[in-house]
């Protein structure tokens, strides 16, 4: 055993915050399975107070904490050869890197000259609020004309909201696609697509950020928010972005990679989830509005009568009960689900997302476990049943 090599690496970790040469850390490699895949690090200033900020990465999100430089030295020293097996620390000068063996009882520590003098702006000092990478342009002229950005491209005090939760999604989005593989011209149909904020964010994306060929459609009851988004996306010169006065109920698709339905009303959600197995979608995701259908159905005659009295429990566990099921029926389709808050309840209330990523291996109880949970709460239904 010879791990000489992890307090070279922590004093050079220690001398670059207090000498500010420090860039960035990542820690990598994990000793074994979990659902966080990496930590980034970098530093920034939180009310006028110097912090490790650390980016923990999983394969849907990415969850931010900071830490004061102390705690945050622990904190690298207890993930390392615990959690993960590689550190790699960026200073303005040199890299250094910790490397662990798998069994974690042997380090080597590696140290390269940069060739030029890097700028610690990187994971240097800067105002917190200055340092979120966003992933979309908000000078954009659909976000001027979303009224989500003023005519030189600033976003205005009311859109901040509705510009953080666009940016949110599409950064959920992002992490899916790296996922789900799918192709260059993917066809993507967005169901009950309102005024467009999210449809026309992902088909920009696509084609200008990842440079591929999408073709998007927004299907959507109402024809003047329909001709309102056929209009803007013309003037924006996106070719392969449409909108159609339909009910979704009658739309049929010949060819789906991914559907998006988002904030569709309680039973939409349901028949947007069914066109998308219907057409073998490579990857559905929805984000649920109102929860009625199941609410309505709820007979509870067990334990939890008590609790359920109480109109707010009840509309909660209906919730719950409806995203839970949907979950299920996918999985009973073929598809690996994932449900999540995708924006903070800060930014929407409704912000609980259903992913399903088709993987054609059907989870072989599923449908035996729904049937017992909507005994359990005697509910004699779930719309997506019946559509499936
Ligand atoms: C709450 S809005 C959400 C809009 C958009 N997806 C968003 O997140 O910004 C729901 C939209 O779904 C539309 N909608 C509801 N039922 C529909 C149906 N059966 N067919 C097409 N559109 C529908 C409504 O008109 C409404 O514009």
């Amino acid at each position: 055993m010879d791990i000489s090599a992890v307090p070279i690496f922590f004093d050079k970790l220690k001398d670059s915050l207090n000498q500010q040469t420090f860039v960035k850390l990542t820690l990598s490699r994990l000793r074994h399975p979990s659902d966080v895949k990496n930590i980034y690090a970098r530093l920034v200033s939180i009310k006028k107070q110097p912090k490790i900020q650390f980016t923990f990465r999983y394969a849907t999100r990415d969850e931010v904490k900071n830490f004061d430089f102390t705690e945050g030295v622990v904190f690298i020293q207890d993930q390392m050869g615990t959690v993960f097996l590689t550190a790699d620390l960026f200073t303005t000068d040199f890299d250094f890197s910790l490397q662990f063996n798998k069994k974690a009882d042997n380090a080597q520590f590696l140290t390269k000259k940069t060739n030029s003098k890097r700028p610690n702006t990187e994971g240097g000092i800067s105002p917190h609020d200055q340092t979120k990478k966003r992933l979309l342009t908000p000078t954009q002229p659909y976000f001027h004309a979303l009224e989500i950005t003023d005519a030189k491209g600033n976003i205005t005090s009311n859109g901040q909201k509705k510009f953080k939760q666009i940016d949110k999604y599409i950064e959920t989005i992002a992490a899916l696609l790296r996922e789900a593989d799918l192709p260059n011209d993917a066809v993507i149909a967005d169901f009950g697509s309102g005024k467009g904020y999210l449809t026309f964010a992902l088909y920009d994306y696509l084609k200008n950020n990842l440079k591929t060929t999408p073709s998007v459609s927004g299907f959507e009851l109402r024809e003047n928010l329909v001709n309102f988004c056929n209009d803007l996306a013309q003037k924006c010169y996106f070719d392969d972005l449409q909108f159609f006065a339909k009910d979704i109920n009658e739309v049929v698709l010949d060819r789906l990679d991914m559907l998006i339905a988002l904030h569709a009303c309680d039973t939409a959600t349901d028949v947007a989830i069914a066109k998308g197995i219907e057409a073998k979608a490579k990857v559905i995701i929805v984000a649920p509005c109102c929860h009625k259908q199941v609410r309505k159905e709820l007979n509870v005659k067990n334990e939890m009568q008590p609790i359920l009295k109480h109109g707010i429990l009840e509309e909660r566990q209906a919730e719950l009960l409806t995203d839970g099921i949907r979950a299920l029926l996918l999985e009973s389709k073929g598809y690996r689900t994932k449900v999540f808050e995708f924006v903070s309840t800060e930014h929407t209330p409704k912000n609980v997302m259903i992913v399903g990523i088709r993987t054609d291996k059907p989870k072989p109880t599923a449908l035996e476990q729904v049937e017992a949970i909507k005994k359990h709460y005697g509910i004699s239904y779930h719309h997506l049943e019946k559509l499936l």
